[in-house]
């Protein structure tokens, strides 16, 4: 091995010669190098190697830190052995290999031994042992199927205007993935922000391998008995998703652009007329005078601030469009005092780089610079006297005509200064930081931040949408899947244009992913400029009864969704979760045939179904599932055929769900009302639920102003517990409304002791749909008869039997 390692033209470790133990692990002098481990929790364990000297640990996207653990060291004639109490680490003394096993020493993760790690010039490279059956999930924002074996990916954001849904980069990098194989799991997150390559057995059959231009390699291993932990840990590494301000999480209209300020208001006023649920309208580029950033256009928008009144009074928030690009222009403020504090992005000469976008020629503010992201935040003290509520960070990749970034352009780095290579991928992030962190100091209260570029820990700072996607169905279906996939990568908060960004979606098309899009965190309709109208009124009546249904039972099921996105921020499990998350060693979870499906949340399974289908074929994992509209119950484990009218998006419910709903569907996230509803379904496994609320807008629950219950059910004992509520807040909700999905023949229900007599209802989840078409006539839709009872909402353990 030696002598072909001298005569290779790529250069590895080399052999173990000595280590040395510290409070977190080891460093490894190797032949050619050195290797330091540093545990950062039992099961986590950061892997840094250098073929020179170590430098500082510096990073934008990791902000855990180790964990103090207890651990061994063994060293025997051919390894050093590192145990924790969840792993044993091996690293042979030939070659410096690392395997990773669990504590029976069943590999979890290897090198190839024989590759390991390799310098090819600046490059630097991971080659792990490919393992029988091995699967590899999530890396982000990333197309192709969900189980990415046999592909390779590169990470380099990328302004990807009506990408294709096969392209490759699109605008977020994220390197972390999640490998599967024989019931293991595991993560790993390569800590590095040159352009990097991921390869999962792509053009071979030895290896799955990572790699990064330049810069170090440092990569943090993630042992975990299931992938929901995986994420847990991830994002114990990398952050998580804030909770939201509460109105962000309601329908979005945007389209690019709405100008004059009459046409937002008329937008506004049809949500209102034709009640349709909405919180808030976005303003594009033609807000702005000229595209400039921090201006406004005088002759389309004279009043910003009696529009934003005007837009508040009907319940709309207004979020504005926030590109990076400075327009170089002598007397325009932001270039001036930009110019002066010398915040923007250089060449090595010390003059500023130049690039066009929107505005014209532009300079960039060097995110990096903890100088230019203050400017930055200050500047965005005139949007909050406003009233602007929400800030949409875009072109961030950093987007310019002609797609070439100079890489010798100078990033600051905080003082340890870089160049375009290792900055591009981090100036999205950094921008969205600056402005979440500005906004959020001048606001006092939650902003909401959207950004089109990011990478790892960009949850910390803003929700991600999919950015210029096209108005055809196998987009709409990419879409679905990106959003699965950030959600396995630590983005709880991600969405996608509605409708389809590019091109002009028909009546079907629309519908459908409007009620899709009803089931994501993210809920906004967007189309591009010279685009047919797309609001949901904008496709006839029809369309606007189906979206009406869709938006009115997303807004339904806020207090559901709402507690989604608290348990994001504890736990960073995604709201859309992809079935590989509880299904993890289902084979025909990765079925292309089945791999748009997922959970949102817990308890709801969407089945996407492309617009111009009658027909879908649904598979039903582990479980027993409830059709969403009419409660017919199937064993899971099965392949089903349902039928999927353009009215009706097929969802099932979990067998021993627990889903709290809104009665009312409120025009804003604001109206909940006072009845909750609690939808229980009738299963065999125990389930819990944890309900929260708050003001949904301020930083008081972080003072203990929110009230937060675990609801749990009990079917052995035919027992529902509300479980007495913990925190301040004072919940608006007097009634409690419970419906019993799947319990036939219920006639009686005890509430703490007192006997309530079961009521009979015919329950609809969507109402149906007029018949504008004498001939063809569009049936009545299902209804369920569903027994419920009602009863006082209280702070206090509510105990129900039957
Ligand atoms: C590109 C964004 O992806 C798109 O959503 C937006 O409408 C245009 N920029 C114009 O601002």
């Amino acid at each position: 091995m030696q002598e072909i390692q001298s005569r290779s033209a790529s250069v590895g470790l080399g052999h173990y010669q000595s280590y040395h133990q510290n409070n977190n692990g080891l460093e490894i002098q190797t032949t050619h190098g050195v290797l330091r481990l540093t545990l950062y929790s039992e099961s986590i364990v950061q892997i840094l190697a250098s073929r020179s000297s170590l430098k500082e640990d510096f990073s934008y996207a990791v902000v855990g830190t180790p964990r103090l653990v207890k651990f061994i060291i063994n060293e025997n004639n051919d390894s050093l052995l590192i145990e924790t109490s969840y792993i044993r680490i091996s690293i042979t003394k030939s070659g410096s290999f690392i395997s990773i096993s669990d504590l029976d020493g069943t590999i979890i993760n290897e090198d190839d031994k024989g590759l390991g790690l390799q310098w090819i010039g600046e490059q630097i490279n991971c080659y792990k042992k490919l393992q029988e059956g091995e699967r590899f999930l999530g890396l982000g924002e990333k197309n192709g199927p969900l189980d990415k074996r046999g592909r390779g990916y590169i990470n380099w954001n990328t302004d990807a205007y009506a990408y294709s849904p096969d392209a490759d980069p699109l605008y977020c990098s994220i390197p972390f993935y999640i490998g599967v194989h024989h019931q293991k799991t595991y993560g790993i997150y390569f800590d590095n922000s040159f352009r990097s390559q991921f390869n999962f057995g792509a053009s071979n059959n030895r290896f799955s391998s990572f790699s990064a231009d330049s810069g170090e390699m440092k990569y943090y291993f993630i042992a975990g008995s299931s992938v929901a932990k995986i994420i847990d840990s991830y994002t114990y590494l990398t952050g998580r998703t804030p909770l939201p301000p509460k109105w962000s999480i309601g329908y979005q209209q945007c389209r690019y652009s709405y100008y004059p300020d009459r046409e937002v208001l008329r937008i506004a006023e049809n949500f209102r007329e034709r009640d349709l649920p909405g919180d808030a309208i976005v303003l594009d580029i033609h807000y702005m005078d000229e595209y400039k950033i921090f201006t406004w256009d005088k002759k389309h928008f004279p009043d910003p601030k009696g529009l934003i009144a005007k837009l508040k009074a009907l319940g709309f928030h207004v979020v504005v469009m926030c590109d990076p690009g400075i327009k170089v222009e002598p007397g325009y403020e932001p270039y001036d005092s930009g110019i002066k504090e010398e915040i923007f992005i250089k060449y090595p000469d010390g003059t500023n780089y130049t690039g066009q976008v929107w505005p014209g020629w532009c300079h960039f503010p060097d995110f990096t610079n903890e100088a230019a992201r203050k400017w930055w935040a200050n500047h965005f003290k005139d949007y909050v006297a406003l009233g602007v509520d929400g800030f949409w960070n875009d072109m961030n990749e950093i987007a310019t005509w002609g797609n070439m970034l100079p890489d010798l352009m100078q990033f600051d780095f905080d003082g340890r200064k870089s160049t375009t290579r290792e900055g591009r991928n981090l100036f999205g992030m950094m921008m969205a930081r600056s402005t979440y962190e500005g906004t959020k100091n001048l606001m006092k209260k939650r902003p909401f931040n959207l950004t089109r570029s990011g990478f790892a820990g960009i949850q910390r700072y803003a929700a991600v949408w999919t950015g210029d996607n096209v108005a055809y169905d196998g987009h709409m279906m990419a879409g679905v899947r990106l959003v699965n996939s950030m959600g396995l990568s630590g983005l709880a908060f991600t969405g996608y244009d509605i409708g389809g960004f590019v091109g002009n979606a028909d009546e079907k098309l629309f519908a459908r992913w409007l009620s899709i899009g009803a089931f994501s965190p993210f809920f906004r309709g967007h189309t591009m400029i010279n685009t047919r109208a797309s609001e949901p009124w904008s496709y006839g009546e029809k369309v606007e009864e189906i979206s009406r249904n869709y938006m009115k039972l997303r807004y339904r099921l806020l207090p559901y969704l709402y507690s989604l996105f608290y348990d994001a921020t504890k736990t960073g499990m995604p709201i859309n979760r992809s079935l590989a998350i509880d299904y993890t060693f289902d084979p025909k979870i990765y079925d292309h045939q089945y791999h748009n499906q997922y959970l949102f949340g817990p308890s709801i399974l969407v089945a996407p179904a492309e617009s111009n289908k009658d027909l879908l074929k649904v598979y039903l994992p582990e479980g027993s599932w409830f059709e969403l509209y009419n409660d017919h119950s199937h064993a899971g484990n099965q392949e089903i055929i349902t039928d999927c009218p353009i009215e009706r998006l097929p969802v099932y419910v979990k067998g021993s769900a627990i889903i709290p709903m809104r009665k009312t569907a409120g025009n804003t996230t604001k109206d909940d009302g006072e009845v909750l509803e609690i939808h229980l379904y009738k299963g065999n496994s125990d389930n819990d639920f944890m309900f929260y609320e708050d003001d949904g807008e301020s930083f008081d629950y972080e003072n203990e102003v929110f009230s937060s219950r675990t609801m749990s059910y009990t079917p052995q004992k035919n027992e529902l517990i509300l479980n007495e509520t913990k925190g301040k807040f004072n919940s608006s909700f007097k009634k409690l409304v419970i419906y019993f999905h799947g319990f036939h023949n219920l006639n009686e229900v005890e509430v703490n002791g007192n006997k309530i007599i079961v009521d009979y209802t015919e329950y609809r989840f969507v109402n149906p749909i007029s018949n504008y078409d004498p001939v063809n006539v569009i049936p009545e839709g299902p209804k369920i008869n569903l027994p419920f009872i009602t009863t006082a909402y209280q702070k206090n353990k509510i105990i129900c039997t039957w």
